[in-house]
């Protein structure tokens, strides 16, 4: 499972910009023709086609077919739709019908039939929620192709730091697995870009993701600007928009061992030989335009390198405010700035960007993985809306999954974006940024026939297009899951506001605090449900009925009193007595706290900068050891725990101190990537932490101290040791190889007495160690525990785990094919009936839900409440809490009494919900209510 050798693209800063240049004729200029070259009418052509703005031809929203239009396609009659149209800033919805027909959209709303032909298509779509096709403004899909293999990592130039002249285009692989996957998750059009390696990168194509009958890179390009084929554009045509990926910081300064003060001279040098250039160009064409041949007696002068650059006239720097002035200085406009996760700081200083601010592309939540996205806060998109700056969520697909990318939408709605610029940030706002919004983003008469049809509100967590139309033809032949009523409703998301000015007042870094005790005695009313563990599962021992939140819970010095109606439960305390404090959840609930697991966030701080974190741990199988370590040795995450990390107490945004504690094991000293994978064989001892402590020494801060052995089994750099080597070390090491450090863990993993969690993703590979546990099972008489943790491909001999009573922790929970090993992935609704953890639960093997990052681990909560409504109704909610709870900690090696274990208490709907705010934690250990 070698990480995939690639950076994900992910610069503090990094901007591309929609090209195109306006120049305008100064006024007063006419043409005056003297003696004239024979190319004369030609020059003068092209030159007046450079002074005008690359907007559509004046008659484009007059068509009455697409370009893109693949005749035989149906014309297809959508009724009774909820559309978000675009219009208004993105508050217009009508409910009404849409027609498209020739490759657009010829109706909207209350439709007029007479004009097509009886044998349309009907589709009643029944008042669900139609939105435009969904847009990733910051895609490398096609360049970086799934499964990612070594032949095909075609987004990062390593030849130098200016590149304007590459073109993401010319590696577009046509067989990607995640096409259908994004259209899937309702994506129709992408802007794919050159990696962030370079400071000037190269040029960025928008593309629709449906195949096409040509099966060609070209035929998937969207309005291809006319340099595609030709140096020579044809000045009769209306120009077009075209891309220049820029980056700045981390990426271009790691790979050239650049600091920021290099990249920005790179970029200067390359400006300002292309400065000259454009002012050569500039003094030819006015010449050209007033006759004036005798002062031009040469062609037009070009250089194909530099060509990208010339149209562009844009410049970049390392960082906002070097860019602000650049802009300034030369006079270019900005499209968008991508990854910028300090903009939220400094909204003021966009707003001076020549020609307009531009747009600002964002991760909901994924920051933190370097330093220069420390200051990464998920309560950007909300500031920077109210700055009236445009925000737009992307995947940087494959860092995020591009499948997902709604899911961006949905989290910044639920930190605090109106749900108007929340879908507009994957629709609209991209589309305008692109230069397409004349086409696509909008539902409007005329627009491409892009749109998806969804089962559930869109900003509803989980939301699944039942169809997607791509220029008409729709892709998917769906399975569609039903989902409760409440899902076709827009979510009340709790009020951030407090958690956003603390935010800006202590710029991105707010003091972690661990909360306060709330009293002696604490009183929950207005629960709308409460979920307590017994026996190790999650049950549901109280749920409001008709609406009338009667749930009480009472507690003392963090052990619960009472859990149940307030007939049952307000006997215990007398509510207007001294150290009593009532708190009301308004429709809250109570559950028991989650358990993250799979990233290395107790060992550290920002993944890609060492000095932060734990460290590489040596592998036997692979390194040349240290003698003082000797070969047998084996390390235990609990010796290298970091307590504090932003991403392990974000308690003060009090997202997820439900979260409190984790398991890790000791495999993560590299950057790590989205891409959950251990790098090595030899892992170490895991161990399980509280998150809601600052030091190790605090009492509860260490939950267990050793609780399994991790390994694991998968291919790694280069090839070595192979699979079968790595077999033959386990058999080894479970056999006989209890001698040295190790020995002693081992022996107890071969007794039976230590689980064994082995990351694997291979159907083949797991197969394998079903076989081996039985080998080795067989000749000590032993039963070992083994946990498979990874699982993409696990739902495959899901039969064998089951009788082998061997448990999965799927990582990450929603699969996706990184790499050849997990390519064979189920992915569920609306491509396959089940998903894959359907499926191993079809079964009976006990699953639980890994963390795939760091900063991923506060969104267990949305995993959770996603696998659930991802499975119709097969999982409920106390067993989706179980998959986040219980599972894990019987799979890890975790053995708990129920009634130490921390109760979380949420405000305004369920934990799972993308309604609920954590406000308080009920710890039976460190004996307290804490607020947070
Ligand atoms: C959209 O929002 C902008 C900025 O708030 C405002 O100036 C404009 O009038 C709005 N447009 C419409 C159609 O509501
Ligand atoms: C170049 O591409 C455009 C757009 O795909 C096409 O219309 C044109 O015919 C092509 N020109 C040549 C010379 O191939
Ligand atoms: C960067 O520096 C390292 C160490 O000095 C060197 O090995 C490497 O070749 C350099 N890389 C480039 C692209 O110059
Ligand atoms: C947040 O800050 C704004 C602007 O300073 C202020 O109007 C608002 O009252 C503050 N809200 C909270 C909850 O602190
Ligand atoms: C970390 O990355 C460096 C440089 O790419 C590599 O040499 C080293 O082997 C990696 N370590 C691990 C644990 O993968
Ligand atoms: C799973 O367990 C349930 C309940 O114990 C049982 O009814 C069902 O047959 C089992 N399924 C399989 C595939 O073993």
């Amino acid at each position: 499972m070698t990480r995939p050798p690639f950076l994900p693209c992910f610069a503090l800063l990094t901007v591309f910009f929609a090209l195109g240049q306006k120049y305008y004729l100064p006024s007063g200029w006419t043409f005056s023709p003297t003696s004239v070259p024979a190319h004369a009418a030609e020059t003068v052509a092209f030159c007046q086609s450079l002074f005008e703005p690359p907007n559509p031809s004046q008659d484009f929203l007059r068509r009455s077919r697409s370009d893109r239009y693949v005749p035989g396609t149906d014309t297809v009659l959508l009724k009774d739709a909820k559309i978000w149209t675009g219009e208004r800033n993105g508050t217009q919805v009508i409910r009404g019908d849409i027609i498209l027909d020739k490759g657009i959209i010829t109706d909207v709303g209350d439709v007029d039939l007479s004009a097509y032909s009886d044998d349309m298509i009907v589709i009643d779509v029944k008042g669900a929620w139609v939105t435009p096709g969904l847009i990733d403004t910051h895609s490398h899909i096609g360049d970086l192709p799934s499964p990612l293999l070594l032949g095909a990592l075609d987004d990062n130039s390593f030849k130098g730091t200016i590149q304007p002249w590459l073109r993401s285009l010319d590696a577009l692989n046509t067989h990607d697995d995640s096409y259908p996957l994004a259209i899937a998750g309702g994506v129709t059009t992408a802007l794919v870009l050159p990696g962030s390696v370079n400071a000037i990168g190269g040029q960025a194509y928008v593309i629709k993701l449906r195949e096409t009958k040509e099966r060609t890179p070209t035929s998937m390009v969207v309005e291809p600007p006319y340099h595609v084929n030709t140096t020579v554009p044809d000045p009769n045509l209306p120009r077009r928009w075209r891309h220049m990926k820029h980056a700045c910081g981390e990426n271009p300064g790691r790979t050239y061992n650049d600091t920021r003060m290099d990249t920005a001279w790179s970029m200067r040098d390359a400006y300002s030989a292309a400065f000259e250039l454009k002012q050569r160009q500039d003094e030819y064409c006015l010449n050209a335009l007033h006759g004036r041949w005798d002062k031009i007696p040469w062609d037009f002068p070009k250089e194909l390198q530099w060509e990208g650059l010339i149209n562009a006239h844009c410049y970049e720097a390392v960082d906002l405010d070097d860019l602000v002035r650049l802009s300034n200085e030369f006079k270019f406009p900005i499209a968008a700035v991508h990854h910028s996760s300090e903009a939220y700081l400094v909204p003021d200083l966009l707003k001076e960007v020549y020609g307009g601010p531009p747009a600002v592309a964002l991760f909901a939540t994924y920051g933190r993985a370097k330093r220069e996205a420390y200051r990464a806060s998920e309560f950007a998109p909300r500031i920077l809306a109210r700055q009236e700056l445009k925000v737009m969520m992307k995947s940087d697909h494959p860092t995020l999954n591009s499948r997902y990318l709604l899911y961006e939408a949905q989290q910044a709605h639920y930190f605090g974006l109106p749900y108007n610029h929340a879908i507009a940030s994957v629709t609209s706002t991209p589309a305008d940024a692109m230069g397409m919004g004349h086409r696509i983003g909008y539902i409007k008469k005329g627009w491409d026939a892009d749109v998806a049809i969804w089962d559930s509100h869109p900003l509803a967590l989980g939301a699944t297009p039942t169809q997607v139309f791509i220029d008409g033809i729709p892709q998917l032949a769906a399975y569609v899951i039903r989902k409760p009523a409440n899902y076709q409703l827009l979510p009340k998301v709790p009020n951030f506001d407090e958690q956003t000015n603390l935010t800006l007042q202590y710029e991105g870094l707010p003091p972690l605090d661990p909360g306060e005790v709330l009293d002696e005695f604490v009183v929950f009313k207005n629960i709308k449900s409460i979920y307590t563990r017994s026996l190790g599962t999650v049950e549901s021992v109280y749920t409001a009925q008709d609406g009338n939140n009667e749930g009480v819970l009472v507690t003392r010095n963090g052990a619960v009193l009472c859990a149940g109606v307030s007939t049952d439960c307000l006997g215990f305390v007398q509510l207007d007595g001294p150290r009593v404090k009532v708190v009301d959840v308004k429709g809250g609930s109570i559950s028991p706290r989650l358990v993250t697991f799979g990233s290395p966030l107790g060992l550290g701080h920002i993944d890609a900068e060492l000095s932060t974190m734990d460290g590489v741990v040596s592998d036997p199988l692979m390194d040349s050891i240290y003698p003082v370590q000797g070969e047998n040795f084996i390390a235990r995450a609990v010796d290298g725990l970091q307590f504090g990390s932003r991403d392990a107490l974000p308690t003060f945004i009090d997202d997820v101190p439900c979260i409190l504690d984790w398991l890790i094991d000791l495999e993560c000293g590299n950057f790590t990537t989205a891409v959950p994978i251990h790098s090595k064989f030899y892992a170490g001892i895991g161990t399980a932490i509280s998150l809601g402590a600052l030091r190790r020494s605090e009492r509860g801060a260490i939950i267990k101290e050793a609780t399994s052995v991790h390994l694991a089994v998968g291919h790694f750099r280069g090839g070595q040791p192979s699979i079968s080597a790595q077999i033959a070390a386990l058999r080894r090491l479970l056999k006989d190889g209890f001698y040295g450090f190790s020995g002693e863990w081992f022996e107890k993993v071969s007794k039976g007495k230590l689980p064994l969690i082995i990351e694997a993703h291979s159907a083949d590979i797991i197969a394998t160690l079903i076989l081996l546990k039985r080998e080795i099972e067989l000749e000590t008489q032993h039963t070992i525990k083994l946990t498979i943790a990874g699982g993409a491909e696990a739902h495959l001999v899901a039969k064998e785990l089951a009788e082998e009573n061997i448990g999965v922790i799927l990582n990450p929970s929603r699969s996706y094919p990184y790499t050849w090993e997990s390519r064979r992935i189920s992915p569920g609704p609306p491509f396959t009936r089940h998903t894959g953890l359907a499926k191993l639960l079809a079964h009976n093997v006990t699953v639980g839900i890994g963390c795939e990052a760091r900063w991923a681990a506060r969104n267990l909560p949305f995993d959770l409440g996603w696998a659930a409504i991802d499975s119709g109704g097969k999982i409920n909610k106390a067993e989706a809490i179980t998959l986040g709870s219980t599972n894990l900690e019987k799979l890890l090696g975790l053995d708990l009494r129920d009634e130490e274990v921390d109760l979380v208490v949420t405000e305004g709907g369920e934990i799972l919900d993308m309604e609920a705010r954590v406000v308080a934690v009920v710890s039976p250990m460190r004996k307290g209510v804490y607020r947070v």
